[in-house]
């Protein structure tokens, strides 16, 4: 320990560098003490400690890099070919008819050894192919985070020709002029039908005159993901579809889903499970040539130091343990360093023009 931060003092203190090294052998640690120092260096070795940094160095790091980003088409390509070999997210973001023939047997992806087989009525709910028109050009995906409010990014947002949101989230006229109100796509989680639509037991008038919002997106739900997902996820596409709704239910592909998973846990992130967010701008990564992400701010303070809310549009904070949204962050802001994407963190506009 002592010889380790000898060695980090060196060059500042150049004159005692050589007391220090004379010194050195005369250093005596006890036995026990040597023992445990060697002990957990080696547990270290086995097991690094990623020490994630504090949400004020992580402010200071973006206040450095804010207004210098450049896209980098090489890395941006480089990225998408490897996300085109892990996942192939052109073919198999969603289940199709393509992609799901009868028969096949779909792993629950948010499930230990659960899965259903595939037969021709649920089947045919799916579309034939993908509906997307490859490549996207620019693409907008904005995550649900407080730094949004008071923004001004609505309309940078609505210019991409193809926008990603997460979760159902409200875009009432309050919202528009930070959020927007384009959407092509958004995900659904199960859980929301069931806390704010009585799981689609009773009514369903009030979920398909809230889901109007989006326009003619597609609903993108993980109806194969856990087993007290599907049920919801059919209702939602029933509502819908029997109603004759411009929006239209996408269910994801499990195979899809840990396919995603796999990758990131490869590149160091250890929450139980990703967060929609990250599987949204994975999956823009992998179909649009251009990617803005808006949103993505796990802290509680903006770059100006003042603490925000949790959402752009409510205070309600996440089960802890569950996501592991900083070190998601710095896997995307890596991201964006090195020009594959870019994060918008600053406000976009005067929130008071
Ligand atoms: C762009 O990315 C490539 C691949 O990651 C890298 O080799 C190159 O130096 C980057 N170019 C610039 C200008 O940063
Ligand atoms: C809704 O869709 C229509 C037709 O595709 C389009 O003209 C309109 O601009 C969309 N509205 C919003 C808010 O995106
Ligand atoms: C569906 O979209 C069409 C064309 O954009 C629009 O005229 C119609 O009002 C929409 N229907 C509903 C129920 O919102």
């Amino acid at each position: 320990m002592e010889r380790m931060l000898g060695r980090h003092r060196a060059p500042t203190w150049g004159l005692s560098r050589r007391m220090l090294c004379c010194k050195w052998p005369r250093t005596r640690l006890p036995v026990g003490a040597s023992a445990l120092c060697f002990f957990v260096l080696c547990w270290l070795y086995i097991f690094p400690v990623y020490r994630l940094p504090e949400q004020k160095e992580v402010v200071r790091e973006v206040l450095q890099h804010v207004g210098v980003w450049r896209r980098n088409l090489t890395a941006a390509t480089q990225f998408r070919s490897l996300l085109q070999d892990c996942c192939d997210p052109g073919h198999s973001l969603a289940l199709t008819k393509q992609n799901t023939p009868v028969g096949k047997n779909l792993w629950f992806d948010g499930e230990l050894f659960h899965s259903v087989t595939i037969d021709t009525a649920t089947r045919s709910l799916f579309p034939q192919n993908s509906p997307f028109k490859l490549p996207l050009k620019k693409c907008s995906v904005v995550g649900n985070g407080g730094i949004l409010k008071g923004s001004g990014c609505g309309k940078k947002i609505d210019q991409a020709d193809f926008v990603m949101r997460c979760n159902l989230p409200p875009l009432s006229s309050d919202y528009s002029k930070d959020v927007g109100a384009k959407t092509q796509l958004v995900t659904a989680n199960p859980s929301i039908i069931k806390n704010r639509f009585q799981n689609l037991l009773w009514s369903r008038k009030a979920f398909v005159n809230s889901v109007r919002i989006y326009n003619h997106s597609h609903v993108y739900m993980p109806a194969f993901s856990m087993k007290g997902c599907t049920e919801p996820s059919l209702r939602v596409y029933y509502s819908l579809a029997d109603v004759g709704a411009n929006q239209s239910v996408l269910f994801a592909n499990p195979d899809f889903l840990s396919s995603i998973s796999k990758f990131w846990k490869n590149k160091g992130i250890h929450g139980k499970r990703l967060s929609t967010g990250l599987f949204l701008v994975s999956s823009a990564l992998g179909l649009c040539e251009e990617v803005t992400i808006y949103g993505f701010w796990p802290f509680s303070i903006d770059l100006l130091g003042k603490s925000i809310s949790h959402h752009y549009y409510d205070n309600r904070l996440p089960d802890t343990g569950f996501h592991a949204m900083p070190e998601e962050f710095l896997q995307l802001w890596f991201l964006h360093k090195s020009g594959v994407l870019r994060m918008q963190l600053e406000q976009c506009e005067d929130p008071g023009v």
